[in-house]
């Protein structure tokens, strides 16, 4: 604790939220928590302790340098690069401060598509096959390489997150479409284009939970467009909320394990910390592919997926919070008023 007063404090780390129309690109930018959310974490943290709001930004890093801070919630995804989500834990290292959920090599990986479906493949968990595009001029020269994955084939940023980036037309069933879909991401989303095996099926979503060890939380199916196994999560189809969150998933065991499995594994090699929400997708082939790991998962109580897996296994989305808060503390061996 630091101060004279025994009160917690609790610096609040996040994004403003973000209007899609005033950032003139539709599409790019709906990866931040609304203000309703940022509203709810702040009321769940005010009951633990006074807090600091901390909105990304130049301002908010000198604050933090100079007040006394004892733990920072980190919610935090910022724009820029794959460095974006790395930044505030890296921050809080330098200065000392404890903070919740994965570090900045972690957040890091996990936030580069192709770098996690990498160590994924590595590790002996299936994902669909991939090729990884940087420049406009590699398009032609891996031609055969990308048509050798088979259509039909889907297109996104290898940093986006929330489908950002991810349009109805990333499905491409030519290598027409993928030329403008690949040439859409590189220029107006600056970012490399991460190629894959379009994957028809069932979504499925894997919760892990750090209270006192790693917990599997149930398993959540996202049940798009009425189940049809052709849909995919995209920016338009987030916004529209066209999808069914069933918690926990109605699936056999051994698929569930399996899911499980894969996801525990793979937080573990990544040395991911808290939470994380992994997605999957059921191919007809029966097998589970890895989409991508979130370490910063959506918190709303009223319509992420996170706090409803939480909630299937007894934990409120307020108690969510302060786990987060208490994990991060015991890290630094602080108390806990
Ligand atoms: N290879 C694939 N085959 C089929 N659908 C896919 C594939 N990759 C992604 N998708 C679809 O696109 C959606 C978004 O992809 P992904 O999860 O990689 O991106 P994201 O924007 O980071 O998502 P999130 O909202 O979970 O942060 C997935 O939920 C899924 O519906
Ligand atoms: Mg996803």
């Amino acid at each position: 604790m630091t101060g004279s007063s025994s009160k917690l404090i609790i610096g609040f780390a996040y994004d403003n939220p973000v209007n899609n129309q005033a950032m003139g690109v539709e599409s790019i930018s709906c990866e931040y928590e609304d203000s309703e959310t940022l509203d709810w974490i702040h009321h769940c943290l005010s009951k633990l302790g006074e807090v600091i709001k901390l909105p990304w930004g130049r301002e908010s890093l000198i604050k933090l340098i100079n007040t006394n801070v004892d733990v920072i919630f980190n919610i935090t995804e910022a724009t820029g690069g794959r460095n974006r989500e790395s930044l505030v834990p890296a921050v809080a290292e330098a200065l000392g401060i404890p903070y919740t959920g994965t570090d900045a090599v972690g957040l890091g990986l996990s936030v580069d598509k192709y770098l996690t479906k990498v160590i994924a493949s590595h590790n002996g968990i299936p994902t669909s096959p991939f090729v990884r595009i940087d420049y406009s001029s590699e398009l032609d020269k891996k031609q055969a390489d990308i048509e050798a994955l088979g259509y039909p084939l889907f297109v996104k940023p290898v940093t986006g997150g929330s489908s950002q980036g991810i349009r109805q037309s990333a499905r491409v069933a030519s290598f027409e479409a993928l030329l403008s879909e690949s040439n859409w991401i590189l220029e107006s989303c600056q970012d490399s284009v991460l190629v894959e095996k379009f994957i028809p099926g069932r979504e499925f979503d894997a919760g892990l939970l750090e209270t006192g060890s790693l917990k599997c939380l149930p398993v959540a199916e996202l049940r798009l467009d009425g189940g049809d196994p052709e849909a995919f999560y995209s920016y338009e189809m987030k916004s529209t909320h066209r999808k069914e969150i069933i918690c926990p998933a109605d699936i056999p065991q051994d698929v569930t394990r399996q899911i499980q499995g894969y996801s525990h594994r793979l937080f573990n090699t990544l040395h991911c910390r808290d939470l994380a929400r992994i997605d999957f997708r059921r191919g007809e082939d029966g097998i589970i592919y890895f989409l991508e790991i979130n370490p910063l998962p959506g918190l709303s109580p009223l319509y992420s997926v996170f706090p409803k897996q939480a909630e299937a296994a007894g934990i409120n989305p307020e108690e969510l919070i302060e786990i987060l808060v208490r994990n991060a503390l015991a890290r630094s061996a602080k108390a806990f008023p």
